[in-house]
């Protein structure tokens, strides 16, 4: 379980985040979806362990982000894929944890490139693939390290709105099949509606949570809910909100 309470992250001039109370469960999918500059990088990054608090604190599984960091429980998926270029898909699956002193585990990292799509892109470097098969190297480099946590930073920001729908759809049966804690970013609202569990709501203000839905929508969500009247109903409640908290 990931615990929030009153974090506050404070820049020079801004306050990014702003007494954030937030309790996810273990195996929940919520998003976090928000205007540009509202604080949600800062939120990820304090979850993550990656940026102070100035006040208040993250508590993974009664443990500061730093220590589950280390313990190797948390997994990172940023917009930009961040693989090496010089090594293969595969070398950049097992890469993380032969840093870590581990002999790497091609057998497991192999089963991950297929699940997500990648057969017999194994030995291709980054440039030969496209921007969506990037996304899911990173993802299966996160998943190989056997982290429980996922958190994801707006990682299919830059991808064409059909490959973004695509991973959409399989990072959702993905979870299913997982059931990893995963706090997913974005400034879609339709992708956080789809994807998520909750969906956190963060207003023109930086820092605020406004509101938290329960996204509720039919399982398995496929390519259909897309169209479907109740994923509608919900984009636009969620934009309403948005809309009422837009100065
Ligand atoms: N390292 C930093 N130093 C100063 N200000 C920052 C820093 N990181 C973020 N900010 C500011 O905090 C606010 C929230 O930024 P960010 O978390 O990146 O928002 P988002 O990811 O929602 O676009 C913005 O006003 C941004 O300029
Ligand atoms: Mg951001």
């Amino acid at each position: 379980m990931i615990e929030l309470e009153d974090l506050t992250v404070a820049f020079d001039d801004v306050t990014a985040v702003a007494d954030v109370d937030l309790r996810i469960d273990r195996g929940e999918f919520v998003t976090v979806v928000g205007p540009s500059g509202c604080g949600k990088t800062t939120l990820l990054r304090a979850i993550g362990g990656l940026q102070t608090p100035t006040s208040g604190g993250v508590r993974i599984d009664e443990r500061s982000p730093s220590i589950a960091q280390d313990a190797g429980d948390i997994g990172f998926v940023f917009q930009q894929h961040t693989l090496l270029p010089w090594k293969s898909a595969l070398e950049n699956v097992t890469f993380l944890r032969e840093m870590a002193g581990e002999s790497p585990d091609r057998e497991d990292a192999r089963a991950l490139l297929d699940s997500m799509g990648l057969e017999g892109f194994e030995d291709a470097r980054p440039r030969a693939l496209s921007g969506g098969m990037k996304q899911r190297v990173a993802i299966a480099r996160a998943l190989h390290l056997g982290a429980d946590v996922l958190l994801m930073d707006e990682p299919f920001g830059e991808l064409d709105e059909l490959t973004r729908d695509e991973l959409g759809v399989e990072l959702r049966s993905l979870w299913r099949r997982e059931r990893k804690t995963v706090v997913f970013v974005t400034h879609s609202v339709p992708e956080a509606v789809f994807l998520g569990d909750r969906c956190v709501v963060m207003g023109d203000r930086p820092g605020r949570i406004e509101a938290v839905f329960d996204v509720e929508l039919p399982e398995p969500r496929d390519a259909a809910v897309f169209g479907s009247r109740p994923f509608q109903e919900r984009v636009a409640a969620v934009r309403r909100t948005l809309h009422e908290n837009h100065d």
